[in-house]
């Protein structure tokens, strides 16, 4: 008998790929997309995304910058021990996933993920390849590459239309040190 394995591979409706030199360009480039998404977000709606990378890439350190320009205060603890970290802002929900210890599919069921990601609001995840085929669609996979010289090389891709729209608006950030001195000139929420 002949096994065919079928293989779907998405193709994303946009990929745009951006260069951090160092954290405050990461943090530039979080600041640029959580202004792309907040209204959408705050206004009930939901997005999902998937942030890829070796350990130490920078999953966690974009997400909390991310995070603190939607609005998130205090501690960003990492969901590395306990896979998922929740933050309640006055109108949203933020669910950050890491599923890197992540390996018994019956725990997807058990601790309720299933219902966190059903639930509108805002889902980031680490290592969503370790929980591959029970995570839905996402609106925009990130991918952190660093380089030799630290510096991070990403390449971001839109899956959705929320996804294209916010990964579009993105300014053209040739040099994101610019960027993040002028956004570092905007009051923060903390
Ligand atoms: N350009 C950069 N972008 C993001 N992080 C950087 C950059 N350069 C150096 N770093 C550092 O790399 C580390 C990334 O760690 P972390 O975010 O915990 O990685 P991960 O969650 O992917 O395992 C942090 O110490 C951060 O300060
Ligand atoms: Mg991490």
């Amino acid at each position: 008998m002949t096994h065919v394995t079928i293989v779907t591979s998405l193709k994303a409706l946009l990929t745009r790929d951006f260069i951090w030199t160092d954290e405050v360009a990461c943090s530039a480039a979080a600041a640029q997309l959580a202004h792309a998404l907040s209204g959408g977000l705050h206004a009930g709606g939901s997005v999902f995304i998937e942030l890829h990378g070796t350990l130490g890439a920078g999953k966690t350190t974009f997400t909390r910058h991310f995070l603190r320009s939607l609005g998130v205060q205090g501690r960003i603890k990492s969901p590395s021990y306990a896979v998922v970290e929740q933050h309640d802002l006055p109108s949203l929900v933020i669910q950050h996933f890491d599923f890197y210890r992540f390996n018994d599919p019956q725990e997807w069921e058990d601790a309720g993920f299933r219902d966190l990601f059903a639930a509108p609001g805002l889902k980031l995840a680490e290592w969503p390849e370790k929980a591959a085929g029970l995570l839905p669609q996402a609106d925009l996979h990130i991918h952190i590459h660093p380089q030799d010289d630290d510096t991070r090389r990403v390449s971001v891709h839109a899956y959705s239309l929320v996804g294209q729209d916010a990964l579009a608006a993105l300014p053209t950030l040739q040099d994101l040190k610019t960027v993040a001195a002028a956004s570092l000139e905007v009051p923060s929420h903390g």
